[in-house]
């Protein structure tokens, strides 16, 4: 099957499932058109001939607003697809196979899929977790990921001549991400009312009032994509229990894991 384009879908707060779909994509070497779920003002392309799906792993699962907007967006009309999930250098979990099988219920056949390794959104220059990732020795295996699933593509004349594919988890999945009213502040004294922080809200839980920035904390993922793109410093997640966590990480996690393909 000779793949003349590549769909890079991705939902990614804070980047970094961004960045290594896209080396994917490298690998691949078909021209890549973007569908980014990450924002709440979704527009998709043309489809590709080929799917590269990419999310974040919250609490060992595909976080719920990602699996909502691909149930909601996203067809695979029968497409190949290639499964990323990246998480924080803690575990993935069941994350892969819930998205190998949220790929099957929207009729993509899912050809190989891989788990690396991304900088932890609780991560802090004082409690680093992951710190950096992807980095230079990721994005050669994401490229060499890519070329893999090219390979493998190239020697069969459609994705129904693969055998299906397995990926690591458990049914029933572990719980994931419980409800919550923990999330970041704004410094009223440092914010400059600059408005980045609910551009960059993916759930659109922050708003701007003339003087002051508002938070619904129903709504928050604590997902850190406000804090990252604050310009001033003035975003921050000062609860103790998120703190506590990204301590906890820091020491316990400080181990570097790799990237595992399945194919
Ligand atoms: C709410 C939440 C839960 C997370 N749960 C996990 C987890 O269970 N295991 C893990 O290793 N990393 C976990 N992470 C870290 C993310 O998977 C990691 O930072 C990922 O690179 C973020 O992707 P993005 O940059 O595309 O948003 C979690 C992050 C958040 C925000």
């Amino acid at each position: 099957m000779y793949v003349t384009s590549c769909e890079l879908i991705a939902f990614s707060p804070t980047g970094t499932t961004r960045t290594v779909i896209g080396a994917v994509a490298e690998g691949i070497g078909s021209p890549a058109s973007a569908f980014d779920l990450t924002l709440p003002d979704i527009h998709a392309p043309a489809p590709g001939e080929i799917a590269v799906i990419g999310t974040p792993v919250y609490a060992g699962r595909v976080p719920e607003t990602a699996a909502a907007r691909l149930r909601r967006h996203v067809r695979g009309m029968g497409r190949p697809a290639v499964l990323v999930a990246v998480y924080g250098n803690r575990a993935f979990e069941d994350a892969l196979l819930e998205l190998r099988d949220l790929a099957l219920e929207l009729g993509f056949v899912p050809v190989a899929a891989a788990a690396f390794i991304g900088e932890h959104s609780f991560s802090t220059p004082q409690w680093p977790v992951a710190e950096g990732r992807p980095d230079a020795a990721d994005r050669e295996k994401a490229i060499a990921f890519g070329r893999s699933v090219r390979e493998l593509l190239d020697g069969v004349s459609g994705p129904a001549d693969l055998s299906p594919l397995e990926v690591p988890g458990n049914i029933p999945y572990r719980q994931g991400v419980q409800p919550s009213t923990i999330c970041p502040e704004t410094g009223t004294q440092t914010c400059v009312l600059c408005g980045e922080c609910a551009r960059s809200c993916p759930s659109g839980a922050i708003t701007l009032t003339e003087d002051r920035v508002l938070t619904e904390a129903a709504l928050c993922l604590r997902c850190f994509a406000c804090t990252r793109v604050c310009p001033a410093g003035a975003r921050v997640m000062l609860h103790e229990k998120i703190l506590e966590f990204g301590r906890m990480l820091s020491t316990q996690y400080a181990q570097r894991r790799e990237p595992e393909f399945f194919l």
